[in-house]
Parts: structure tokens; sequence; C-alpha cells
């Protein structure tokens, strides 16, 4: 297999842009109509999450090996979509016929043998892993809303029940989905494992998400919906060993947070934890009671609520941790930071340039989105190993 033609050879297919997952999902769906209930009902715009990756992925198959570890939780995550190990073939032929179609007379034998043969690969991988965590993790839970509240216009926080028990840790996200959706999008609970099983979820609806949508306007108590294997550790209190904490957040990035101070609660905390909730407006704290009800129970806990817009200074504002660095040198501390994208690159900022460095800093990165980053990033670190390898 040649590595180099691969990859070679995808740059020169993407350079089709938005004809290239529009003639894969046509040839897909034509060949395999079973595989369209897979997918979202809306196919429009920017929803081509599969085929930039599969290209990139498999292009990459001679870091197999350093990407094993993330295509085996990827490969058992699309258990979600209830992909099976008889349609990897399907995606394997489409994926063939479109580069094909895009290289022209670029095409050859040997490249249609090399990349069947990385493919081969890649999904084998993914095909064993998912049979792996068959036997111990169902596909999904299904899971009933125990409450439903709309906090503000578009904010509402629910309580949802597994049937069966769902393990996470404080900071994962979890993959949530409405059976009438047939799209997931990634919450983190917004509290550390009960012993009732039950999960709460704080949800904005997003314009134009569908699952946002559906689980602030279009869902009640006894609805059904549905939970994948919770994934990530950005924001799990792992990697800061017994350190004090400063945590700072912002809109519903309040929830994996408040997690976290559960945990610290329930580990009987000899830790001092700060904590900074921001808001655009007093209005828009959507969960003020359950941080009243945290700062008022544990003397550990330091809670700071800011209002970042300011009606005497319009144009300027405050962003909890402008407020954090007025208040404190945190230079000593964990920081956890959740909230718009802007929010977290402002507040990493800032913290950089006071001298925190990056292994204290812990965030999930742009997009709050546990998986679109990460196969980029998996990729990406698999070939500066890689690099590394070569120089040494
Ligand atoms: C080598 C094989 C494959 C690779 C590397 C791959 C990779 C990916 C990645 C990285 C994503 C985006 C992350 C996510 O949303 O989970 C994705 C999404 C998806 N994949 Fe795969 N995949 C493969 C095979 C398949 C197969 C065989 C199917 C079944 C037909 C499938 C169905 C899907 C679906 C339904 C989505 C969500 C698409 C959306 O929401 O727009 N994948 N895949």
């Amino acid at each position: 297999m040649d590595a180099a033609r691969l990859k070679q050879s995808w740059s020169l297919v993407c350079a089709h842009g938005d004809q290239v997952p529009l003639f894969f999902y046509s040839t897909l769906f034509l060949t395999h109509p079973e595989t369209r209930q897979m997918f979202p009902t809306n196919m429009a715009g920017q929803r081509d999450r599969l085929v930039a990756a599969l290209g990139h992925i498999v292009s990459h198959v001679d870091q197999v090996d350093r990407l094993a570890g993330f295509l085996g939780e990827l490969g058992a995550d699309h258990r979600k979509y209830a992909v099976r190990a008889e349609h990897y073939p399907a995606v394997g032929e489409a994926l063939l016929v479109t580069l094909r179609h895009f290289l022209g007379e670029r095409w050859s034998e040997e490249l249609a043998g090399d990349w069947a043969a990385a493919y081969g690969l890649v999904s084998r991988v993914m095909v064993r892993a998912a049979q792996a965590a068959q036997a111990v993790n169902p596909p999904w839970w299904v899971a009933e809303i125990v409450s439903h509240e709309r906090r503000t216009f578009d904010v509402a926080v629910l309580t949802l029940r597994p049937r069966y028990l769902l393990p996470f840790t404080p900071g994962q996200s979890i993959g949530v989905s409405h059976p009438t959706v047939r799209s997931w999008r990634y919450y983190s609970p917004a509290n550390a494992p009960r012993a009732d099983g039950t999960v709460e979820l704080h949800v904005r609806a997003a314009p134009g998400g569908a699952v946002s949508s559906r689980l602030v306007y279009g869902c009640a108590v006894g609805d059904e919906i549905h939970l994948a294997t919770p994934v990530g550790d950005r924001l799990t209190l792992g990697s800061a060993g017994s350190a004090d904490l400063l945590l700072l957040a912002s809109g519903t990035g309040w929830a994996p947070l408040k997690a976290l101070v559960e945990q610290v609660a329930a580990e009987g905390s000899r830790r001092r934890v700060a904590l900074y909730v921001g808001a655009r407006t007093r209005g828009e704290f959507y969960d003020s009671e359950a941080v009243e009800k945290l700062a008022s129970s544990f003397a550990w806990l330091d809670v700071t609520c800011v209002v970042g817009a300011d009606l005497h200074r319009p144009g300027e504002f405050t962003h909890p941790v402008d407020r954090a660095l007025v208040d404190g040198d945190w230079r000593s501390r964990h920081v956890y930071v959740c909230g718009a994208d802007e929010m977290v690159s402002h507040s990493v900022r800032a913290l950089e340039r006071v001298g925190l460095h990056a292994g204290q800093l812990h965030h999930e990165g742009s997009g709050r989105h546990w998986y679109g980053p990460t196969w980029r990033t998996a990729v990406a670190r698999a070939s500066a190993a890689d690099t590394d390898g070569d120089a040494r």
C-alpha cells in the first residue's frame, strides 16, 4: 500500500468540494437504500460529517497502529447509528466509486487496490471494536424524561431516567438523540452519578439544531429519548490530581462544572474550589437556585455570579475570567472552562497571559463537540508522532 499515493489522491478529490459528499451519498443510497435511514432526514448544507472523515482517516492508513484506540472508540460509537458489520462493504464500495469518478484518468488498478486494502484495514479495527463493545454496553440507552422545565425561552433542564444504569464520569459527554430526529448531539450531565441513576441535562435550543430544538420545545415528561456511550476526558477531574480548582462557566457550560462540584463534594473534599458563573444578563441565569444551594452548602466553595453585559457601558463585556483575574492569583490551581467557543478561547488566552500553562487548563476546545475536532486531532497526533519517530 502506497500511503503517499492515498493521501495525494484524496486531496485531489477534496478539491471538488461539496460535489464529493453529494456524489458519495447518491451512490450509497441508490446502491444500498437500507442505509438511508441511518442518516439524518435533512442532509442539506453542512451535513457532511462522514465523507470528509472517511477519506481522511482511510488515507492515513499508515498510522493505523497509532489510531487503533481512536478507531476502536469510533467503531463502538457507530453502533448508535445502527451500523453493523455488513454495512461496511456498502460504504467501501461507494467510496471507491466516488474516488474513481472524481479522479478520472488518474484512477488506476493499483490505486483501486490500495484504497480497498486501506478501507479493509480501518474497517476491520472498527468492526472488531464494535463486536467487543456489544458484550459490555448496549448500542444506546433508552431513557425516560422524568422532568422537563423550561427555565428561559430557549433553555430547558431535563431529568432523564435511563432504563439500565448508564455509568459516566462527571465532565464526560453523552450523545443524545430523539427517536424521530436521527441525529446526535453531545451534552454533559449536570450531576455526579446518583443512586437512582437519573441524569440532568441543560439544553439550549440552537438555531437549526434538530436535536436541541426537539429537546427544548418538543418533549414532555414520559417521552423516551436515546443516550449513547459517555465519551471524552478533557473536562474530567482525573488529570487535576488533588489540586485546588478554579471553575469558569457561562451559559449551559455550567452543566459539566456543576457535576464537578458535586463530585468534589462526594469526595469529602479537602480542596478549595472557586466557581465563577457567567451570563449575559441577570435573566439568563437559568439555574440560580442550584448555584445558591451549592454555595450555601460547602465552606470550601466560593461562588461568584458575573453578569457580562452592562447597560451603562455598551460594547463592553465581562467574562467570568475577567472577574476572576481581578479577584485573585490562580497560578497554583487547575482551571476548568466551559461555555461558548468565544468565552473559552478568551479565557484560555487570558489565563496563559498571566502565566498558567496548558497542563493546568482543561476545556473541550472549539465546538464543544466531542467528536468533530477529535477525529482531526487524532489523525494529526498520529501523524506528528510518526514525524517525531522519523526524526530520531
Ligand atoms: C472506515 C469506516 C468508517 C469511518 C472511518 C467512519 C468515520 C466517521 C466519522 C469520523 C463520523 C463523524 C463522527 C460522528 O458523528 O460519529 C462518522 C459519522 C457517521 N457515520 Fe461513519 N465511518 C465509517 C463507516 C461507516 C459505515 C459503514 C456507516 C454505515 C452506513 C457509517 C455511518 C455513519 C453515520 C450515519 C454518521 C453520522 C452522519 C451525520 O450525522 O451526518 N459510517 N463516521
